[in-house]
Order: structure tokens, then sequence, then C-alpha cells
């Protein structure tokens, strides 16, 4: 697939701010992103600041003769596969909605046909107006997609719904929209992700330093190819893949009930870290003997991967299991493809590097025929690889 193009509209209010924000989650994620700014903007956000994190010019005045002598705010908006207006104020949802054409970003709004999508932000008394809900309508029937707003605390002081959407919910929205095909419709795809918690008492719990950036972007990546995903996750920091249907789960036997729950699938594919014990016996009531004890008996976890890898009329087609490794990387990997009876085995080196929690992974791909290394990627391309290779293997 190629490069996801991204055009941005920064309109003018507070929350401009989290628009580079947004810009750096796009460009982790493998984006390219070019930017307009309107005047409004500007009094928020610097050209400079854009144009750095977009590694692009950006565009602000749409008498800027260099850029028009190219038609910029047509050439801008053919080059994009998504125009993203955030924050999308009062005042550009208005311009939209009616058609005006009086700077870069309303002239590029209206001589598009690429799809639109709008993350608003403003006052909630501009929000809950008449004219806005007006315009609201009137964009939604023009086929613009909306994401946010949120409720919460505004930058005036006021409570209510208004906020612009975080930057990570505009970005699932924005995944969603791009990049997609039909290469894995119709399949159901089951993945784990995330760290499991193990309780010893009602407040303490034995878990990892797994973030599920990995899980959840294959999960992303499957959706956007048509595939039915079932994200099944232990407690993360991240919001839940547009499209996809996520089972929140604590412990690595919860994780295993709800796997069973959802089958059957053609692929399971299992990046979780789960805990490989648990203590015996998770206390009702908050432990107080801490002077005293000083060991915590565990049991063994069941094995998901290799429960699910088992022969048997619920296996699915193929079965991926991932191996964190901080030695002997291909060795460890190859002896658990083995040992768990999957079909491949994603390696991957989490010796000091920060991949725990961090946004690239080097890995090798392991099935019964042989390695494939791949480069340094980010989570985001290490999923559209698998994603890739996933569709070709299933045909
Ligand atoms: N896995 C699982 N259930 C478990 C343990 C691991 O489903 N109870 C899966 C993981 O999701 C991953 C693969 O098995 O896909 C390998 O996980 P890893 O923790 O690296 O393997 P372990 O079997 O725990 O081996 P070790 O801790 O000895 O490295």
């Amino acid at each position: 697939m190629a490069v996801p193009k991204v055009l941005l509209i920064v309109g003018g209010g507070v929350a401009a701010y989290k628009a580079l924000e947004l810009v750096r989650l796009m460009r982790k994620d493998g984006m390219e992103v070019r930017a307009i700014l309107t005047e409004g903007g500007s009094h928020f956000v610097t050209p400079l600041s854009l144009a750095s994190l977009t590694e692009n010019p950006v565009g602000g005045d749409l008498f800027d003769l260099t850029a028009e002598q190219e038609m910029g705010h047509i050439v801008q908006s053919r080059w994009a596969d998504l125009i993203v207006v955030a924050p999308a104020t009062a005042d550009l949802m208005a311009k939209a909605a009616n058609g005006l054409a009086n700077d870069l970003a309303s002239t590029t709004l209206l001589a598009t046909d690429t799809p639109v999508l709008m993350a608003p932000a403003m006052n909630v008394r501009m929000w809950t107006h008449p004219a806005t809900q007006r315009n609201l309508a009137q964009l939604k029937a023009d086929g613009v997609a909306f994401v946010g707003p949120d409720e919460g605390e505004m930058a005036c002081g006021e409570f209510g719904e208004g906020r612009l959407a975080e930057p990570p919910v505009i970005l699932n929205a924005i995944r969603a929209r791009i990049g997609r095909d039909d290469s894995l419709k119709g399949r159901h795809i089951l993945i784990t992700a995330g760290p499991t918690e193990e309780p010893l008492d009602p407040v303490r719990f034995l878990s990892n330093r797994s973030s599920g950036k990995q899980g959840y972007a294959i999960a992303s990546a499957l959706e956007r190819r048509g595939a039915t995903v079932t994200l099944i996750s232990g407690p993360t920091a991240l919001p839940a893949p547009a499209g996809v249907t996520r089972v929140q789960i604590g412990t690595a036997e919860e994780m295993l009930a709800a796997c069973k729950a959802a089958l059957p699938a053609q692929v399971a594919i299992m990046t979780a870290a789960v805990a490989d014990w648990r203590p015996a016996e998770a206390a009702p009531e908050k432990l107080k003997d801490k002077a005293t004890r000083t060991t915590i008996e565990l049991v063994a976890n069941p094995d998901i991967l290799a429960q699910l890898a088992k022969d048997g009329p619920d296996r699915p087609a193929l079965v991926i299991g991932f191996a964190a490794e901080t030695e002997k990387l291909i060795e460890h990997a190859r002896g658990k493809l083995a040992k768990k009876g999957c079909d491949w085995i994603v390696a991957n080196d989490v010796g000091g590097t920060g991949v725990m929690g961090g946004d690239a992974n080097t890995v090798t791909l392991i099935d019964a025929d042989g390695e494939e290394a791949w480069p340094r990627l980010s989570k985001a391309e290490v999923a559209e690889r698998l994603a890739e290779r996933i569709a070709k293997t299933l045909g």
C-alpha cells in the first residue's frame, strides 16, 4: 500500500496546539502530512512548527503567488487521500457548509472531492448553537465525517461538549479512512494485546511493561483491509481502533475465556504479554501482613497461544505468536514455534532498545520454511507488512 497522504487544515482555536501532537502521531504512523494554517490558526501555532513537524512547506495565504502559480489550493487537495480539519472551528464549519471560499483553507475545502474528516473544537454554546448544529447537519449530508467533540472542561473555564477529540482518537479516525482495501473481507481475525494483570488482592497485582501498541496497530491494519477484528486487550492507555470490536479483560484466564468465546476465527494473532504466573490466591481484602509475608506463591497461567494452536475443529487456519526475547532471538523463537504449535512466530528483540512501550520494532518472521528479517520499522509499518502477508497467505 502506498504511503497515506493527509492534508491537515488547522483552524484558529486554543486547541490548535493539539494539532502539532496530531502531526507527530501521524508522522510516526508512517503518513505523509501537508498542512494549511488559517489566519486564525496562526495566532495559536506558528507555520514554522507545522513545517518542521510535517517536513513540508505550510500553506497559509491564498494569494501566495509562488504556490498559486501551480494552483496550490487545487494541487494540495488532489494530492491528499484525506483532508483533516483539526481543530474545525465554528467559522470553518460555517464556511464549508455554505461553500464560502475566501481563504486558502475554505477554498481548498470547496475545490475538492477528496474525503474530509473534521474534528470540531469550540465553546459549548457555540457548538450547541442552532447555526452550528445546522452547519453540522449540512456537512454530514455533504459526506463530511466527524470525530468528537468531547465533553469536558474548556479553555474558557466552562464545561460541556466542544473539546477537540484527543489526538490518538483523531489518529484512529484518520487510519480508519485511508489505505483501505478488501483483501481480508469476510475473514474473522482474533488478536490479543497488552499485558495481563494478576491480582494479589483488590489493590495489588503482578503485570508487565507491555503497552499494547503493536497489537493495536495490527488490529487497525487488518480492519482497514476489510477483516472483522476482535481485539482482546489487557489494560492499556490506548483507545480502541476504529471499526474493531474490543473486549477488555484483566487476567490471563479472562483472556483465554474471551478468546474461546470469540472463535471461530480464520486467524489468531497473539501479541499479548501474558503473565506466565498468577498468585495462587487473590485475597478478597487488602493484604495487611507485610511484616511477615516475604514470598508470594504462584501458579502457572494457561498458555493461550498453545491452546488456540491445538488441533481441533475450532483451530484457526493461521495461528501467529510473538516472541519477545532479550538474547538468542532466533533460537528461542524457533523453540516457541515448535513448543506452541503455531504457524508463524514474529520474533522481536526487546533487549534494552526501548521496544516495550516504544514506537519501533525490529522483527524476524519465522515459519516452518525459514526466516525473514525485517528492517527496523515503526510498529505501524510492522502491522502493515504483517497484514499484507496474512492477506497473501489466505489468498
Ligand atoms: N502467550 C500466551 N499465553 C501465555 C504466554 C504466552 O498466549 N500464557 C503467547 C504470547 O502472546 C506470545 C507467545 O505466547 O504470542 C510467546 O510469549 P512469550 O511470553 O515470549 O513466551 P513464553 O511462553 O512466556 O516464554 P518465555 O517467557 O519463557 O520467554
